[in-house]
């Protein structure tokens, strides 16, 4: 099932991408590297030590979008060194959101699909992205901890765009305002439509 992925991202290797996003907190493994966005990890295929603690429940994700309308999901591997996408598995729903400019997005592993998840646990979150021309990819080493204190990350949303989940189930979605599939192109139809199948594979410790 895990190959589904790879199949899918080796496909889409070839469409332009013009807008990129790039994560805030947690910080992402290196510094952003534009042209290695559409492959994995932003080109950061080795782990990091300096990972950031992240809570196991209430954490968010903060980042900013160059696009004005994006799907995005999260991946997370509880690998050593999880350096190829077969390491990841997706832990939600992809959902849909317009606006360019700072996000803050939910991000409550203890309520996702990831299961076997414990305090002091490491762990890669990678975030997918694609704002209509293509898959971006940033990864963030991180440390659960639910005594994580992350009040004191910023945490606005440019517009108050609501997310619309896609693909399967209600992920963290939460209402239909901005129209779902409506706005994506037939290559994001059949993206989705695979990536529906890939959230069902279950978290492989
Ligand atoms: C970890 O260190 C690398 C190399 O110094 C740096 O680029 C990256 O931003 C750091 N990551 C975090 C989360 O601090
Ligand atoms: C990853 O680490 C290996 C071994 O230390 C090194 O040879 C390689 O250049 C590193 N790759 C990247 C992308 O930093
Ligand atoms: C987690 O990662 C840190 C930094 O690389 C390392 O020092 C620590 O031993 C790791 N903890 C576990 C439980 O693997
Ligand atoms: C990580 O991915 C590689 C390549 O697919 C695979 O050989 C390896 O078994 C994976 N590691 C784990 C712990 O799943
Ligand atoms: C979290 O950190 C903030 C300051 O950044 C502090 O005001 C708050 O009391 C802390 N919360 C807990 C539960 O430690
Ligand atoms: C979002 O909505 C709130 C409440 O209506 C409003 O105060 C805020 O200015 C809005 N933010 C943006 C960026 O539109
Ligand atoms: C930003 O928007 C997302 C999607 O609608 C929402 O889940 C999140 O709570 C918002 N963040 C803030 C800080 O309002
Ligand atoms: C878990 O996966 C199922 C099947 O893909 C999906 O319907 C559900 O929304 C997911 N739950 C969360 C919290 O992402």
């Amino acid at each position: 099932m895990k190959a589904v992925l790879s199949t899918l991202i080796v496909l889409t290797f070839g469409i332009l991408v013009d807008a990129h996003f790039q994560i805030a907190f947690p910080g992402p493994r290196g510094p952003f590297v534009e042209p290695a966005e559409v492959g994995f990890c932003d080109g950061f295929t080795n782990v990091t030590t300096n990972r950031t603690d992240f809570p196991l429940s209430g954490g968010i994700v903060t980042l900013n979008s160059e696009h004005p309308s994006w799907t995005a999901a999260f991946f997370i591997s509880t690998v050593a060194n999880p350096n190829n996408f077969n390491n990841f598995s997706q832990v939600n729903s992809f959902f849909q959101l317009t606006g360019e400019g700072g996000f803050c997005l939910p991000l409550d592993l203890a309520s996702s699909n990831a299961t076997g998840l414990h305090d002091g646990q490491n762990v890669t979150i990678q975030m997918i992205f694609n704002g209509g021309d293509g898959n971006l990819f940033q990864c963030s080493d991180v440390t659960l901890r639910s005594t994580a204190n992350i009040s004191s990350v910023p945490c606005t949303n440019a517009t108050n765009s609501t997310s619309s989940s896609t693909g399967s189930g209600s992920g963290s979605g939460s209402g239909s305002g901005s129209g779902a599939l409506s706005s994506a192109a037939s290559f994001d139809m059949k993206l989705l439509g695979l990536l529906g199948v890939v959230s069902l594979v279950p978290l492989v410790l």
